[in-house]
């Protein structure tokens, strides 16, 4: 370990800085960063198709302050610059995503060639530079066409969605490092159809059901048209939290039980085991898609990788209304801005018990990172990262197989219903102008990872 002096000696700057050096990850270890298309793009002109992110923020009381991705930071004109940003923070790779809309307007059919083309260049903007590219299929911004026909709750989605993977591989396949098919299922499909906090909005039990299987279904179906198109190195992202009980009542236990079903479960047991939790199936049985168990082989296709997002835990006590199987609470402990507790200890535990309980395959976080109020010095986000650094340290050395670790995120960004007043960046970006200023945080990155490539 180095000490905190020479590692701020050698970043040649004041600052909170990282206790530990790169080299106590081993040399293959992988240092990235993470966006999503929609959160930073903007460039929605040049032939892109309207996703359902446009119209659900076009939509009154759905995101804070009626904020939309029209321009969020402009990459799609900035991207040097931002490619720029990664190579000189030291960063190995580029966790970024594809936006469908932009390559297939109408989600199935005719292809943008000026999406093409965007992506053309941003990837081999990221060889030039020596990034690796991580991409990810789908973070989200389903093209409206597709949402028309019934979206995630219609099983031809995993058609659609397999054709859109054959074109991305036959496209940019031999030059993405690795590829995912779907971030954070969860998000996609109870977040967005039960509780209807993400596009497209619905708070209804059947949908989340259908959208939950369809989800995983359309996974599996995308990872054999990714192969069979070529494609190498295949994995998924998703958003564990660690479940834990509010108290120690049973009542509780039972409820962190049941969270810890439909956060990790579900989608742990889809795709390491191709089963779903007892506990879901029975509260779910009506609403399921007839046969879904049929499916179970392809929603459990062998994977090379498996990407984590971990950025807080879940409390749980029992409901006490009629209905609502669970309920959540606010815990104690020291918040972010967007009132996540902050919770290294969690981030130990889940990949201990991924690796234990379902897959010896690697693991990657792919997304990790804390909102922090706006400014360009963020001690506290270092010392987030630093923590959370140290507890990939400590699943290693529990025999966790983590290959890498991005940070979410790049840039300050469109932070979905939080529209932009939420600021994850390393980087701080002026909406007003898009400059962009790298804070404490980039910097301590910076020294970490500097000359010892
Ligand atoms: C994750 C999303 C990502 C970002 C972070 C804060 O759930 O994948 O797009 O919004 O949360």
């Amino acid at each position: 370990m180095l000490s905190a002096e020479s590692a701020t000696a050698r970043a040649g700057r004041g600052g909170v800085m990282f206790s530990f050096d790169r080299r106590d990850f081993g040399p293959e270890f992988i240092f990235g960063v993470a966006t999503a298309a929609y959160q930073i793009e903007g460039g929605q002109g040049d032939g892109r198709g309207p996703s359902i992110w446009d119209s659900f923020s076009a939509t009154p009381g759905n995101v804070h302050n009626g904020d939309t991705g029209r321009e969020a930071c402009d990459h799609y004109r900035l991207w040097p610059q931002d490619l720029d940003l990664i190579r000189d923070g030291g960063f190995d790779a580029y966790r970024f995503s594809f936006a469908w809309p932009r390559l297939i307007p109408e989600g199935t059919g005719a292809v943008n060639p000026a999406g093409l083309d965007f992506y053309d260049r941003l990837i081999d903007g990221m060889l030039e530079r020596g990034i690796k590219p991580y991409a990810t299929l789908y973070h989200w911004d389903l093209p409206s066409a597709l949402q028309d026909r019934g979206g995630w709750m219609n099983r031809d989605i995993a058609g659609w969605f397999a054709d859109y993977a054959t074109l991305v591989a036959e496209k940019f396949g031999d030059r993405l490092h690795a590829t995912a098919t779907i971030n954070e299922p969860w998000c996609v499909a109870f977040l967005s159809h039960y509780l209807g906090v993400h596009a497209p909005g619905y708070r209804d039990l059947r949908a989340a059901a259908r959208a939950m299987h369809h989800v995983l279904f359309a996974h599996g179906t995308a990872v054999d048209a990714l192969r069979a198109a070529g494609a190498k190195n295949l994995g998924i992202v998703l958003n564990l939290e660690k479940s834990e009980p509010a108290t120690d009542s049973e009542a509780d236990r039972d409820a962190a039980g049941f969270g810890d079903a439909l956060f990790n479960r579900w989608y742990l047991g889809g795709i390491c085991k191709g089963q779903y939790p007892a506990e879901l199936t029975e509260w779910l049985a009506p609403y399921l898609p007839e046969d879904y168990q049929r499916d179970m082989e392809v929603v459990s296709r062998p994977l090379d990788w498996l990407g984590i997002n971990y950025y807080t835990r879940g409390l749980y006590k029992a409901s006490s209304q009629p209905g609502r199987p669970v309920e959540r609470v606010e815990g104690p402990l020291e918040k972010t801005d967007i009132g996540w507790e902050i919770y290294p200890q969690g981030l130990t535990d889940l990949l201990v018990r991924v690796s234990r309980e379902y897959t010896r395959i690697p693991l990657y976080v792919t997304e990790n990172g804390m909102a922090e109020v706006e400014g360009d010095d963020d001690p506290r986000r270092t010392r987030y990262y630093e923590d959370h650094l140290k507890a990939v340290l400590a699943a290693r050395a529990e025999d966790a197989d983590v290959r890498g670790y991005f940070a979410w995120s790049l840039l300050d960004n469109y932070e979905w219903a939080e529209g932009y007043a939420k600021r994850f960046g390393l980087v701080h970006v002026d909406y007003a102008t898009q400059r962009r200023t790298p804070k404490s945080s980039y910097r301590a990155f910076q020294g970490l990872l500097h000359n010892t490539r």
